[in-house]
């Protein structure tokens, strides 16, 4: 069993969910006259849903995850605050996912206040009812375990997470790339083409959490 629950998602799998999804919408008699995406994971299901509904209007929200003071928590806070002027239109809410809701609350509640659109309506691909805390208008699937989707826009970011961790637990001194990629597997129950694990590596060491030595990885004092 690997370490965290994790399935691999292709661009393929995206643009059958947004079809499906927009089948769905169209089938509620509902249309939206303006798609907003909250940045950045649902920027390109809500791009493919303009194109899927003939939706030409598109902005999007950045709602960012900030650690609380005393940092076990995240607080979801909107990183760039803009009013404007929506009155009068139906607006479609998007992300990729349904998780812990809190994005989709926050990003609903600050378009009200600061837009006064007519009505706000969220679709998103997945939606994980067990946690979720608001049940989309409008989903593809329903999953009732807890699943990490490693989305195809978040391939690089995901890697360079997943290899902190193996640094952080793998309870190695140091690595090489070859162990890395054979760590994927076990830990994630994924595996990629060498060049991903080669630049996270690349990344963590720019970032300066990794030094490399004689060949191998190791953690710094910015990882540990
Ligand atoms: N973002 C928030 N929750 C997620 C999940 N379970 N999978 C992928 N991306 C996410």
């Amino acid at each position: 069993m690997p370490k965290v629950n994790c399935k691999l998602v292709s661009w393929d799998d995206v643009m059958k969910w947004c079809w499906e999804l927009a089948e769905v919408i169209k089938g509620s008699g509902w249309m939206p006259d303006m798609i907003v995406a909250i940045s950045r994971g649902g920027a390109v299901p809500a791009r493919l849903l303009c194109d899927c509904l003939c939706v030409s209007d598109m902005m999007s929200i950045q709602v960012v995850h900030w650690p609380t003071a005393a940092e076990v928590s995240e607080k979801a806070r909107v990183k760039y605050p803009l009013k404007l002027d929506l009155s009068g239109k139906k607006v479609l809410l998007v992300d990729d996912i349904a998780d812990t809701g809190d994005s989709l609350i926050l990003a609903k509640k600050t378009l009200e206040a600061d837009c006064k659109p007519a009505e706000v309506r969220i679709a998103t691909m997945q939606w994980i009812s067990p946690v979720c805390k608001v049940k989309p208008d409008y989903y593809v699937d329903e999953v009732k375990e807890w699943i990490w989707y490693q989305y195809p826009w978040t391939r690089l970011e995901d890697i360079i997470d997943f290899t902190r961790r193996l640094f952080k637990e793998g309870g190695k001194e140091s690595w090489s790339l070859e162990e890395i990629a054979e760590a994927f597997p076990e830990w994630y129950g994924l595996s990629y083409e060498d060049r991903w694990y080669r630049t996270a590596v690349e990344w963590l060491v720019r970032f300066g959490e990794l030094e490399k030595v004689d060949g191998r990885y190791r953690a710094t004092e910015k990882l540990r």
